[in-house]
């Protein structure tokens, strides 16, 4: 793996140690061991039944969301670049016996790192910004999927995210497109579930990817987009700003009164 890569592992298995111990409570641990579905309102109004499939999940993180199509009748493959994230999701999966397996690697491996060919490839919240190539991923997403599977991709929406989370009207603060050799380079000394924890490698690389380019890289990787959907709800608080909304699990919209924008943005697409 590259420099950018290895910058990016170091902090996400960081996250990972942090987000497995759950003291904030974002990731609903617990819950989930004791048999809960931790999927958010948007996922699960939008995928539908996952009974009897085959699932790949990229970037799985620590793999409670896998382990969650698995508890609906899926079974699962999850990937994911963190060492410790991938320890942690393994342990999860034999404390549960649900029917997942977790491999550790790069996304842009995936095709090689696993076995088969799967009904749904599904990637959600915080994915794809931390590839500095959306084409090639889409090819790598194409490629897990069987004649008439599909993509399931919800992303943080890029009206957002290119805003300056500390600025009190959210204004421009990224360039919309980042260029693949030059990522933006963030410092967070804790991560986004609201732990004190402070992250010992607290760098990261990370790419903003507009909302054509990820289209046109699933178009163009041959997949037929079914349905492109935006929403006014997010599962992290990306700005102070942002308030929390209950739902089956909690997520953030923006105040009243403040003007309304697309948070996150969901994609449907079939290899056909
Ligand atoms: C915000 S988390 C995704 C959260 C996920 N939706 C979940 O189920 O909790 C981002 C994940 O992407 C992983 N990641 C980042 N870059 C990667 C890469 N190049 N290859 C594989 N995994 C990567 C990180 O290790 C981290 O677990």
């Amino acid at each position: 793996m590259g420099g950018h890569f290895e910058i990016n592992r170091a902090n996400w298995d960081d996250r990972a140690a942090i987000h497995v111990k759950d003291e904030a409570g974002g990731y609903r641990v617990q819950a989930f061991l004791d048999g809960a579905d931790n999927l958010h309102d948007i996922e699960h109004e939008e995928i539908g039944d996952v009974s009897g499939l085959r699932i790949a999940h990229l970037q799985c993180h620590f793999g409670i969301d896998t382990l969650c199509l698995a508890r609906r009748g899926a079974s699962c493959v999850g990937l994911d670049f963190s060492p410790v994230a991938i320890s942690a999701a393994r342990d999860m999966q034999a404390r549960t016996g649900l029917d997942a397996t977790f491999i550790e690697g790069n996304v842009y491996d995936a095709r090689e790192l696993i076995e088969g060919d799967f009904d749904m490839v599904y990637v959600t919240w915080g994915a794809i910004g931390w590839l500095p190539n959306i084409a090639r991923w889409a090819r790598v997403v194409a490629s897990l999927l069987k004649p008439g599977g599909w993509l399931y991709l919800l992303e943080g929406h890029p009206s957002l995210m290119t805003a300056d989370e500390h600025s009190p009207d959210l204004r421009p603060g990224f360039d919309w497109r980042t260029p693949a050799d030059k990522p933006l380079t963030m410092s967070e000394e804790t991560t986004y579930t609201g732990d004190t924890a402070k992250i010992a490698h607290p760098v990261t690389h990370e790419w903003l990817h507009p909302l054509s380019d990820v289209v046109n890289a699933v178009i163009g990787a041959g997949l037929t987009l079914e349905a492109l959907n935006e929403h006014e709800k997010l599962a992290w608080q990306f700005s102070p700003l942002m308030v929390p909304v209950e739902g089956r699990r909690r997520m953030w919209v923006l105040p009243q009164g403040f003007l309304r924008l697309p948070l996150a943005y969901s994609i449907r697409a079939r290899k056909t």
